[in-house]
């Protein structure tokens, strides 16, 4: 099967296709063709060199968490049954059409235990979507209703996951408002997708005036035309204080975000695109009863969800750029030119 590896970490130009063995499903295992492989910033990261979860010695490296495709061939044990649902559904058999959860958990610490899985101690994520062929733990597949496209199902386990577990985090109640800085990538556009169909308000901010339009025609209640920090604080405070602030960007977006947050309100951060560090005024968090609420990815019940959302006519995920395998190394130079809106799916 052929395989889009990162080689190096020298950015896009690190990617290629190489030749790997089918894998065979062991236990508890299957194997799925991949239909669809979306990419995220997560990946970006990797083959820039900037996540210390891939060193030198793991190259070549397959990254794509969001498997979604149909499954080739199941290990032995669940042939006989392994890893079947409960409510008496069947378990996966070969031909379902199937989403993988990239979470990886250990399934035996206190906090798999007594959940979120999320907050598992061992947590790691699956990478090796970006293949015709993917090797997966069968406990981690939903299988996907006819309805829902396979370019649909592989925008939601990162993207759209992480953005419906933020916004539980965040207590979003139906009339909040939630202020969404960098809305027009995967986690933006998904959560202003997803405030929509929860019943509360956005505002949306981009650097891009064609990426404005897209956000309106998306749902954004209010759009903000601005890179700035700042600015982005001042014009949200114009349109109302948010009662939720989506924070994927990090940085100096951290300080803005909580002076524009109203009293109560709730900052959840997942990511730091634009930095790691802000200095914050802690009065605040006491004067105010302002919270600062951190979250990683979400749960597989949360992907169950999305998937219903999907099927339901809930949204449906914008999909700027669809790429052949051999183009990966265009999909992830697309990503780094910030000229995207939404997903990019790779389809091997
Ligand atoms: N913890 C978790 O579980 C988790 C899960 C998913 C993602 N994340 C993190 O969340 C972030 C977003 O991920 P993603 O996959 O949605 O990324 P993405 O699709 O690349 O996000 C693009 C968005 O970010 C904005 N942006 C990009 N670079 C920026 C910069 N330097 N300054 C300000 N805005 C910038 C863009 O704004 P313009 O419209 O102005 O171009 C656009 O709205 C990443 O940091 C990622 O690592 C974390
Ligand atoms: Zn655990």
């Amino acid at each position: 099967m052929d395989v889009a590896a990162f080689t190096g970490f020298d950015g896009p130009e690190s990617v290629e296709v190489e030749t790997r063995d089918d894998p065979e499903p062991g236990e508890g295992e299957a194997v799925i063709d991949v239909e669809a492989c979306s990419i995220n910033r997560h990946d970006l990261w990797i083959v820039e060199g900037e996540s210390a979860m891939v060193t030198d010695d793991a190259l070549p490296f397959v990254s794509g968490l969001d498997v979604a495709g149909t499954v080739a061939a199941v290990g032995e044990d669940v042939e006989n049954g392994a890893g079947a649902r409960t409510g008496g559904e069947a378990g996966i058999t070969p031909g379902d059409r199937v989403v993988l959860c990239p979470n990886e958990t250990c399934g035996t610490c206190r906090y798999c235990r007594e959940g979120p899985e999320n907050l598992c101690e061992n947590f790691s994520l699956f990478h090796g979507g970006l293949a015709e062929r993917a090797l997966c733990e069968v406990d981690r597949l939903v299988v996907l209703p006819d309805s829902v496209s396979m370019t649909s199902a592989t925008a939601l386990p990162t993207a759209y996951m992480t953005a419906y577990h933020m916004l539980r985090r965040g207590d979003l109640a139906a009339t909040d408002l939630v202020s969404i800085p960098g809305a027009t990538g995967g986690v933006g556009v998904a959560a202003v997708q997803l405030v929509g169909a929860l019943g509360a308000r956005s505002i949306g901010t981009t650097s891009s005036s064609e990426k404005a339009d897209r956000l309106r025609e998306i749902g954004a209640d209010h759009v903000i035309e601005s890179g700035d920090p700042a600015e982005i604080a001042t014009k949200t405070r114009e349109i109302g204080d948010p009662d939720v602030v989506i924070n994927h960007l990090g940085g100096e977006f951290t300080r803005a975000g909580l002076e524009s947050m109203r009293r109560g309100g709730r900052m959840v951060i997942c990511g730091r695109t634009a930095g790691g560090t802000s200095e914050i005024d802690v009065a605040p968090f006491f004067l105010s009863h302002q919270r600062v609420i951190g979250s990683t990815m979400g749960t597989q019940a949360d992907l169950e969800r999305l998937v219903g959302l999907v099927e339901g006519g809930a949204f449906e995920p914008p999909v700027d750029e669809t790429y052949d395998l051999a183009e990966t190394d265009a999909a992830f130079a697309d990503m780094a030119s910030r000229d995207a809106f939404g997903k990019l799916v790779v389809e091997p």
